[in-house]
């Protein structure tokens, strides 16, 4: 994976999109959806896409899907790669750097996670207001290229207070319950133990995951505005009402999709009068 594998792919984009988007939004397991009621979308398969990576898992689409909302150029990501599913850091952000070369100045991270504070329950949707890595790997490892950034690049804000900003206005003019936490991701693809979530919770997090993270590190680095919500979509293990099955992730996250694509709208619409 290197810079002109990522301007081959963008060659590639930009012959069936001219347009250059200014967000991009990557939907997580049960939330893709929310670009399936786009009005006139451009939707190009990942399998179209040379160096792309391809997916696997079941319930993901794996597509990147272009529309303008509220006059505002965007690229969804239907469909993202998981560590869990045995592709490299750089394969599985390989995506991100591809939308930040395409020209992005935002990124919409979103999930499914379990719950790991008491005060949530399923159903909830979580602000992320920071990350724990316990991924066991970094995506900026490996050599380093300037285009894409610094070396070691400053992670005190990667989940930009402004942005957090609009989506608690927007969370509250449309009362859309928002709760606002930290994001602990591991590798997976088990669920935690008890005593995993134990450590977690001590080491303040709010909500646990398999992804975000190396998106949302690499966009930084990019110097991108990332943002990320997380739909809890079960309580973790070893915390009351703990229910661990992709099954019931599912169901959940489809329960609260109105909600979640209300929400969206709603921050797109915001950084559109910005
Ligand atoms: Cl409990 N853990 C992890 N790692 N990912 C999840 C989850 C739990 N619930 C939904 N996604």
């Amino acid at each position: 994976m290197n810079i002109a594998q990522i301007h081959e792919t963008i060659d590639a984009i930009r012959a069936k999109v001219p347009v250059r988007p200014q967000i991009g939004i990557v939907l997580g397991s049960g939330l893709g959806e929310y670009a399936d009621q786009f009005p006139s979308p451009t939707i190009i398969p990942y399998e179209d896409i040379p160096h792309f990576p391809q997916v696997t898992i079941v319930g993901h689409k794996g597509r990147l899907v272009f529309q303008e909302i509220e006059g505002l150029p965007v690229v969804v990501m239907q469909g993202r790669f998981h560590y869990y599913e045995g592709y490299s850091m750089e394969q599985l952000t390989f995506p991100i750097r591809v939308m930040g070369q395409l020209g992005i100045r935002r990124l919409i991270l979103t999930n499914a996670a379990g719950g790991a504070n008491l005060n949530f329950s399923p159903g909830d949707l979580m602000l992320i207001t920071d990350h724990l890595n316990l991924m066991g790997m970094n995506p900026l490892r490996g050599p380093h290229d300037a285009e894409f950034g610094e070396r070691f690049p400053d992670m005190t804000c990667v989940y930009h207070p402004e942005e957090r900003e609009v989506f608690e206005t927007v969370a509250q003019r449309l009362q859309i319950p928002l709760q606002k936490g930290v994001y602990a991701a591991f590798s997976g693809p088990s669920y935690e133990t008890p005593a995993e979530i134990r450590m977690i919770r001590t080491l303040g997090a709010d909500a646990v995951g398999m992804s975000t993270v190396p998106e949302a590190i690499v966009a930084t680095q990019m110097g991108i505005r990332v943002s990320g919500v997380s739909c809890i979509t079960n309580m973790a293990a070893g915390m009351p009402g703990a229910k661990l099955t992709h099954e019931d992730v599912m169901e959940t996250a489809n329960r609260v999709k109105h909600q979640f694509i209300a929400l969206l709208n709603g921050v797109i619409q915001e950084f559109a009068k910005a």
